[in-house]
């Protein structure tokens, strides 16, 4: 008899869980055999709770895509929240789902998880070889943490107990169900925001904080689900082959970069503002590139499908229609 597994999409709300929730119904996974609790249902900073849950559920898969998210002013300004809920998130649900029979769980961690000067693009085998970025190291440690937390309970309990948990680490997401909010949210969504503003009340200029010049790579987040998916179901002995027990992390990228100022002209065109962009160069330009290797992902037989321009489209979509009207 065919068994169909029940799926807990932990964080299903936010903007990789809802992505990852579609592309499961895309694919045809009946929405009966997935699982997922709100924040007010299931506070997955608190350890019974998700013990008490995994005991009822019972799940055979888990997304771990919960996580406290934000960008630098946020990460700075909360860096006790970033690392002590990212902790316990994963790590009661990581030891929840050993305890009650998990066998496959997908962690979703960070580029940022890499040292700041990495070399580029950066390559898996660049973790812990040097310092992290300071403003966002608490975030980044609860990160390791949590691919070190699938890493020893693969190696005390694989073969005792079947365990399989891997781990992937997006570059920088955007797409339906981003984060808009002014302080805290990521350079594609800050942008669309301010540009999208700028139209609406008519602003000649629009100024962007540094030279334009770095270079950032951007994955649409549909891109990204359909690389948990495909990176939960590839075979152990695939996987195996191109991972290590204590370096398993895989990279999912886009696989190319472009500069802010491409970018903020990309944005400018999908939104269309008939202003002038500025560059403020007295505002620093943090580090001039930021682009993952993700050529083991791309070996395993997955690549980005969605270009930045269609994409853009899409997520300006999503804003127009979930966000614009509250500004
Ligand atoms: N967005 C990106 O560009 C990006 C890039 C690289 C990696 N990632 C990784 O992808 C994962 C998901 O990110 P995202 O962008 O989808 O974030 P998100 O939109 O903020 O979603 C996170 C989800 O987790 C839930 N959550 C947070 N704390 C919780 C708690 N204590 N109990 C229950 N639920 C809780 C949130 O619910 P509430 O909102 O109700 O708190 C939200 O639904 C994270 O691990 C992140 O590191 C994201």
């Amino acid at each position: 008899m065919s068994h169909t597994p029940k799926i807990f999409v932990a964080g299903h709300r936010g903007m990789v869980g809802s992505a990852i929730v579609r592309q499961l119904l895309a694919q045809g996974h009946p929405a009966e055999r997935i699982v997922m609790r709100t924040h007010a249902e299931l506070d997955l900073t608190h350890q019974s709770s998700v013990r008490a849950f995994f005991a009822a559920e019972k799940p055979d898969q888990v997304y771990l895509a919960a996580a406290k998210v934000g960008g630098i002013h946020a990460n700075n300004t909360y860096p006790a929240e970033f690392i002590y809920q990212n902790l316990m998130i994963q790590a009661n649900i990581i030891d929840a789902a050993f305890r009650n029979g998990v066998k496959k769980l997908l962690f979703l961690g960070s580029s940022c998880i890499y040292p700041k000067l990495a070399p580029q693009p950066m390559r898996e085998d660049a973790l812990l070889s040097g310092s992290l970025e300071p403003t966002n190291e608490p975030y980044a440690i609860a990160k390791i943490a949590g691919i070190k937390l699938c890493e020893s309970y693969n190696r005390q309990y694989g073969g005792s107990h079947g365990v399989d948990y891997r781990s992937v680490m997006p570059t920088n997401l955007y797409g339906p169900g981003d984060n808009y909010h002014p302080e805290n949210s990521h350079v594609i969504p800050a942008l669309i925001f301010r540009f999208h503003e700028a139209k609406v009340k008519n602003a000649p200029i629009i100024k962007i904080w540094g030279t334009g010049a770095p270079r950032r790579e951007f994955l649409y987040v549909d891109d990204m689900a359909a690389a948990c998916l495909h990176v939960i179901n590839l075979s152990k002995a695939t996987y195996d082959q191109l991972t290590q027990p204590m370096l398993s992390q895989i990279n999912v990228g886009y696989g190319e970069d472009i500069t802010i100022r491409q970018l903020a002209e990309a944005i400018r065109k999908t939104v269309g503002f008939q202003g002038e962009i500025t560059f403020d160069t007295s505002k620093p330009d943090g580090a001039p590139r930021k682009l993952m290797d993700s050529s083991c992902l791309n070996a395993l037989g997955w690549k980005a499908q969605m270009g930045l321009e269609e994409g853009l489209h899409a997520a300006y979509q999503d804003f127009l229609i979930n966000y614009a009207s509250k500004i």
